[in-house]
């Protein structure tokens, strides 16, 4: 894992942005993996102003979003189709057929999930997947005690969850107890994962996410076995980390190296 810490939250978005950038420049027409939340919208400001000043051009990107409530039409402004259509996709030039998020009306659940799945791996499997993290260590709802193997599925939200959510609810209890949710499997098949956290209250699920053992109960630790994840966190989030110096130092040489190596 490259963990990467910057000094806020502000500079997360941005080098976060500027990967995905990067990404798109070099293939237009690449599968991106979208994550909501609160933590990734520095990054989709970031992403509509390159896109605004002409810089950025998503016009043959594919994209499939991690998850979606059970129950809320994509017109309840806590759905996460609404979330993106209003933080992302109408500020941008993807088209409708091309963006993907769970269906979390859909009649036949089980069957939904299996052709999310088949839909991804007809748009040749996803390039880049954003990913944020819960304060329990999920990524997606993938909560403690999901399969590592897991992929796309129904999944029920622990207390956690359901409490850290409630904020952007009435209150705690219109938060949907359901989820629609890609795997950890779905995820470790990414060919590149950015996971990305700030501030204080990811502290704990960081440290254990990078330096703790991979358990089923942190199920973000997984990526410890994907070939290619760059964790980006601000001072705050990376506050428990044990060895913050020896990342620093690797990182340094990993910017000097890609300095020299570009051409
Ligand atoms: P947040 O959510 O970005 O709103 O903190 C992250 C998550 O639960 O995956």
């Amino acid at each position: 894992m490259r963990v990467v810490i910057e000094n806020s939250a502000e500079a997360v978005s941005q080098f976060v942005a500027d990967r995905i950038a990067q990404w798109v420049r070099h293939h237009p027409s690449c599968v991106l993996g979208l994550a909501t939340g609160s933590t990734p919208l520095g990054t989709y400001r970031e992403l509509i102003r390159l896109h605004r000043e002409g810089s950025l051009d998503f016009s043959a990107v594919t994209t499939f979003n991690l998850d979606e409530y059970v129950g809320l039409s994509p017109s309840h402004d806590q759905s996460y189709q609404y979330f993106m259509q209003d933080n992302l996709f109408q500020h941008v030039n993807l088209s409708a057929e091309s963006t993907h998020v769970p269906d979390g009306l859909a009649t036949d659940l089980a069957s939904h999930c299996l052709q999310y799945e088949e839909a991804i791996r007809d748009a040749g499997g996803i390039d880049l997947q954003l990913l944020g993290i819960g304060t329990d260590g999920h990524i997606a709802f993938n909560e403690p005690g999901s399969s590592l193997g897991s992929r796309t599925r129904l999944k029920s939200l622990t207390h956690e969850t359901i409490r850290d959510n409630a904020r952007f609810f009435e209150n705690e209890s219109k938060v949907p107890r359901l989820a629609i949710t890609m795997g950890v499997g779905t995820i470790m098949e990414a060919r590149q994962c950015l996971l990305l956290a700030t501030g204080e209250n990811k502290a704990e699920a960081i440290q254990a996410t990078i330096e703790g053992p991979v358990t089923a109960q942190i199920t973000a630790s997984a990526l410890q076995y994907h070939p290619n994840t760059i964790v980006v966190v601000d001072e705050a989030a990376g506050s428990r980390l044990q060895r913050k110096d020896y990342y620093r130092e690797v990182e340094l040489a990993q910017l000097e190296w890609e300095k020299s190596n570009t051409p």
